[in-house]
């Protein structure tokens, strides 16, 4: 199964100076727990803004610099062979940025999106994807810092969405 894992403001940013412009640790730990054991696919700034592979994961870092390295992770300087590196055995999770989310949609399954309550200042957006082709399957309210909504989507070519568009 290949996953999106994103938060976004109600304004669609998802990051600020290369870290994430808020701090939710319920979501935090909701992205260990649903990532643990598992793959994650992300982008070079991604990576660096995490500054290390996450523990009990796999880590796959795209970068065009064909001198990149990061210790602990795979690197790939080109997305389908990231995606071919993936072991088919656990999930893969593209993880971001902005641009590794709209080159990977196409083949992604599942979106796990938290939505914040509240427009953030930021630098980098989720891109607008179509998301017709996605039924929700689940969704709760959650409080914290800022409070959040949390959804599951499920691609099924056959079923109407219940989001046109996020
Ligand atoms: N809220 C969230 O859920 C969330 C999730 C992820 C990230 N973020 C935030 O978003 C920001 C970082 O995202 P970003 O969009 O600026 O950067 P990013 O996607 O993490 O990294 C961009 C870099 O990835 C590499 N890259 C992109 N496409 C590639 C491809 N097709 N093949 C090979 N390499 C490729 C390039 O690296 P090189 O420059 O090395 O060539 C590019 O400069 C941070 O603020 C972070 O905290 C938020």
């Amino acid at each position: 199964m290949i996953s999106i894992i994103v938060a976004m403001a109600k304004n669609r940013v998802i990051g600020k100076n290369g870290q994430l412009p808020w701090e939710l640790s319920s979501d935090l730990l909701r992205f260990k727990q649903l990532t643990m054991g598992h793959t994650l696919l992300m982008g070079r700034r991604t990576f660096e803004s995490i500054g290390q592979p996450l523990p009990g994961r796999r880590t796959i870092v795209l970068s065009r610099d064909p001198e990149y390295s990061a210790a602990g992770c795979d690197v790939s300087s080109d997305i389908k062979l990231g995606l071919l590196l993936a072991d088919s055995a656990t999930d893969l999770f593209i993880c971001g940025g902005a641009e590794i989310y709209r080159q990977a949609f196409s083949l992604v399954e599942r979106i796990y999106l938290t939505e914040l309550e509240d427009e953030i200042e930021g630098d980098v957006f989720f891109p607008e994807l179509s998301l017709r082709e996605f039924q929700l399957i689940h969704t709760e309210q959650c409080k914290d810092t800022i409070n959040y909504r949390f959804s599951i989507l499920q691609r099924e070519l056959s079923v109407e969405s219940n989001y046109e568009e996020i």
